[in-house]
């Protein structure tokens, strides 16, 4: 199957307005793979600023994560309903950060998937084990019990990109190796094609997150069912058009 390129960048709770800017006008004028989707999330503070400064540019924005009600009395949360308000068309959901510092459990980023879907928001929709769990040989049942779990709720998968990042990867210079990654695609392949169907589940972009960098991107990219990355630490950096270009 011919699945776009994908490649996100989770600037997570970094920056300035100035210094986001200046990433963003990076961006802007860099000469990116027309072929690679580029979506950039900035903290929510700048959402505004970043969706006003790429205007016109191939590069879309997405926010770090969003609630799943309307309004209401939520105090400190942003709705879907407003990410849509504001022509936000990406939201990442489930991000291990969330999960384990904010306590998300699999339901409610169940919830919020089919919420944000349901406002036309397309959805990053992040899963991956813990060290732990890595040593328990349990990763394939953890990241099939986030998607079952998002399954249950979601039946339209075209405007989800699931997002493995191994949770002792992420932000520890510890990148996955290219085997274990492609191990865990392709078993998120698999769960895909039996759940969503032979199309759907061929068409559906995982990507992978964790310690993703210029030097280790291009043999990632080589691997048969990774799409893209979802960027972290890299993703502040002018190496981030390095690696939105691995594919060249
Ligand atoms: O969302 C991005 C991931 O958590 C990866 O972060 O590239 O800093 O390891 P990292």
């Amino acid at each position: 199957a011919s699945r776009t390129f994908f490649v996100g960048g989770n600037y997570k709770m970094n920056g300035t307005l100035e210094s986001t800017k200046k990433l963003l006008q990076l961006l802007k004028d860099a000469q990116l793979d027309s072929n690679t989707e580029v979506v950039v999330a900035p903290p929510a503070i700048h959402l505004l600023l970043a969706q006003e400064q790429l205007a016109g540019s191939p590069v879309k924005v997405s926010a770090q994560n969003a609630y799943h009600k309307d309004a209401g009395a939520f105090t400190g949360e942003i709705s879907v309903t407003q990410l849509k308000d504001a022509s936000i068309p990406w939201v990442i959901l489930g991000h291990s950060e969330r999960r384990t510092l904010f306590g998300e459990s699999d339901e409610l980023v169940a919830e919020k998937t089919k919420a944000a879907l349901a406002q036309g928001i397309s959805v990053i929709a992040c899963v991956g084990e813990t060290l732990e769990q890595r040593e328990a040989n349990e990763s394939i049942n953890v990241v099939v019990r986030q998607l079952d779990a998002i399954k249950k709720q979601v039946d339209d998968w075209s405007k989800i990109v699931v997002a493995y990042e191994p949770v002792w990867a992420i932000g520890t210079g510890k990148v996955a190796t290219t085997e274990q990654a492609q191990e865990v695609h392709a078993a998120i392949r698999k769960w895909a094609v039996e759940k969503l169907g032979q199309s759907a589940g061929e068409g559906l972009r995982v990507i992978y997150g964790g310690s993703v960098a210029a030097k280790n991107c291009k043999e990632l990219a080589a691997q048969p069912d990774i799409s893209g990355f979802l960027v972290g630490g890299a993703s502040l950096k002018p190496e981030f058009v390095d690696i939105c270009n691995a594919r060249l």
